[in-house]
Parts: structure tokens; sequence; C-alpha cells
């Protein structure tokens, strides 16, 4: 009976392959010449230079891990003072050991302080004694990120994606605003990513709380969007004015710890289509976190950027954001409710 079965089956595995055999060869090549050009050319191809950054001082969130770790590692070993914002102090001492192995840099260049952007307060706490101790903050780095979060609202009343990716940078530039003037030329880089594109639309009634997500990826997606927009308005005021200047970049699809945005919203279509999918285009195509650093690392370093008008970088290239994301009047009704929302 069994034997059956297997014959069966083994008749319908051949029909099936002599009917789609070309189409199988094609969609196995095509899978083949992506991730070879992936493994030996996107994640080989660093961004070269031999720019220096000693005397530069630069404040890194989320420097502990993935696309922020790589990004500290590589400033240190070009001379700068790195400063580590971590939200898990053990993590954030346990980075610091391996950055120092790693980069062979003096431990008299790094710090860690402590953050979580999911509070004001520590945000607050933080700028203080940034403020107090630190004498130069030539680079500003906003890279660390959540993709999705259990918990619907922070104690300070908003969505967490939402606070820890966008409102709490916001509110971090803002209060090391003082110290990026004293040391400029200097910069703030907004580390956002290419899903800003799937919100086509603002509910500003729901904008920093997100409790009707109309987008796939939750509130990801418009958190990246705020960061843009941000970093948008922060260009047309300081660029010309106090010549500091504001960049935002995605970095890629890159192999870290960040949680799948989608994880949020689990449902038939998203764990029978869409998970095997992403995940096979992940284990495929994905950057190692070293390769996903080398746009941030771009925009921190490259001395040409410093008059740019460029907004939006990827492979450390201007690219285009979506039109929303340069919008002014937009931009001006988020600086105005991000101004309420944190308290400036
Ligand atoms: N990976 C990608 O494919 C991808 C694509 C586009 C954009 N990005 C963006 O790249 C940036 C870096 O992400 P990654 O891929 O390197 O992810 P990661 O390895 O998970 O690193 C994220 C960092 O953010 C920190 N963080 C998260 N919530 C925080 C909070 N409330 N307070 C303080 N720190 C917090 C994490 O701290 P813990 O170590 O304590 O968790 C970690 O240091 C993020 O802004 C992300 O949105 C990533």
């Amino acid at each position: 009976m069994s034997e059956t079965i297997i014959e069966k089956l083994s008749l319908i595995v051949n029909e099936t392959f002599n009917q789609y055999h070309k189409s199988f060869l094609i969609i196995s090549g095509t899978v083949l010449t992506g991730w070879l050009y992936n493994k030996y050319w996107i994640n080989r191809r660093l961004f070269s230079s031999c720019q220096s950054m000693e005397g530069k001082t630069v404040l890194i969130t989320g420097g502990n891990t993935g696309i922020g770790y790589e990004t500290a590692k590589d400033l240190l070993q070009r001379g700068a003072r790195v400063i580590i914002a971590c939200r898990n102090v053990n993590k954030g001492y346990e980075a610091i050991n391996k950055l120092v192995n790693e980069s062979g840099c003096s431990k008299l260049n790094i710090r860690l302080m402590e953050c979580d952007l999911c509070s004001f307060d520590s945000v607050r706490n933080l700028a203080k004694l940034y403020n107090e101790e630190e004498d130069r903050l030539d680079i500003l780095i906003c890279n660390a990120g959540l993709g999705y979060s259990s918990t619907i609202i922070t104690k300070d009343g908003f969505n967490p994606v939402i606070q820890t990716n966008y409102l709490s940078h916001f509110l971090l530039t803002n209060l090391l605003l003082n110290k990026l003037k004293q040391s400029k030329p200097s910069r703030i880089i907004n580390v956002s990513s290419d899903l800003h594109k799937a919100v086509k639309s603002i509910d500003w009634s729901d904008a920093l709380t997100q409790f009707h997500k109309t987008s796939l990826f939750g509130a990801y997606a418009p958190s990246k969007l705020f960061q843009i927009l941000s970093t948008y308005k922060l260009k047309q005021d300081l660029l010309d004015n106090e010549n500091i200047n504001s960049f935002s970049l995605t970095p890629g699809l890159v192999s870290t710890s960040i949680k799948d945005p989608m994880e949020e919203s689990i449902n038939f279509f998203t764990s029978i289509f869409y998970y095997p999918l992403f995940y096979l285009m992940k284990f495929l195509f994905s950057k190692t976190p070293q390769s996903g650093a080398q746009t941030s690392i771009y925009c921190t370093i490259q001395s040409h950027l410093q008059k740019s008008k460029d907004l939006y970088f990827e492979n450390c290239t201007a690219v285009k954001s979506s039109p929303l994301t340069m919008d002014p009047l937009l931009a001006e009704k988020l600086w105005t409710i991000s101004c309420q929302a944190v308290g400036i």
C-alpha cells in the first residue's frame, strides 16, 4: 500500500519536473546569481576612505550591537571619540570591551551612557550628562531602533516604536543642539528605512499613538517617515544658518537582531506567504552588519557632504525618499506636534 503511494508521489514529482523544468532552472539560476552577487559583491564592497576622525566626538544611540556597533567600530578606528548610548548597561560594557579589542582604540576614546529611548526622563538624563561632561558633539547618529513592540503605550503616553525611533531622537537632538552648534561644522544622522515608503498619508489624530495602524508595517513605517521628515526640517533650519547638516538614510536589508515589524500583525497571510518569503529573501540577500553600516559611516565622514542638500541616502549614494518626506507643511506640522509631545 505504502509503496503504491511512494510510486504515485515520485510519478507526480517526475511529471511536474518535466513540465516545469525550464521555469525551475530559471528560478534557481536567478536565486543563485542573486545570492552570489550579494555575498561576493554587496557584502564585500565596503566604503573606502582614509578620512581621519581625530579630534571629532560622535554620539551614537544603540551602538552596542548591529549596524550601530559596526559604525562605532569604524569611527573608533579612524581616531574619533565615540560615546555609545544604550538602554542595557551590561550589554553596553560588553560591547565596549569588544570594541576596544576589535578596533585597537584607547579606552579613553570610548564611553558608555545609559539611555532608554522609551522614556523621555531617560533621554533628558542622557542629554544633561552629555552637556555637562562632554566638550564636543561633532556628529549625532540616531541609530537605535525598534521593529515592533507588544506594549501598546509607553509611560509617556506614546506608541513605543514611534517614541523609540522618532520622538526620543527628536528630543535628544533638540537637547543637544547647543553642543552641536559649539562644535560646528557638525552633523545629525537619522538611520531610517525604505519602509517609510509604505505610508501613503498621515493621520494626524493618531500619528504618535498609532492606535489605528493602517500601514502593513504597523508603527515602524510611520516612525521611519517621521525621522526623514524631521531631518528635512532640521536641514532647512540649520544648514545655512548654523552649518549643521542633517542626513537620513536606509541601511538596506541587514541581518541583525532587530525584530521584523510584520511580527506585529501575524495572521494567516503573513505566516503562510510573507514569512517564508521574507526569511528566504533575508537569508539570500541581507547584508552583514558591517556592510549595512557603510552608509552611516559615509554620511558621517565624507567632508564634501557638509554643504550637501541631499536628504536621503542608500548604498553611499543620495536617492529619492517618498514625496511625503519633502513636504514643508507636513514637516512643520510634525515639528509642532512633536514639540508639544516631548514638552519643549
Ligand atoms: N536591519 C535591517 O534590515 C534594517 C533595515 C532598515 C533600517 N534599519 C534601522 O537600522 C537601525 C539599527 O538597527 P539594527 O538592524 O542594527 O538592529 P539591532 O541590531 O536590533 O540594534 C538596534 C539597537 O537599538 C537599541 N534599542 C532598541 N530599543 C531601544 C530603546 N528603547 N532604548 C535604547 N536603545 C534601544 C537596541 O538595544 P538592545 O541591544 O538593548 O536591544 C540596539 O542597540 C534601526 O534604526 C533600524 O530601524 C535596520
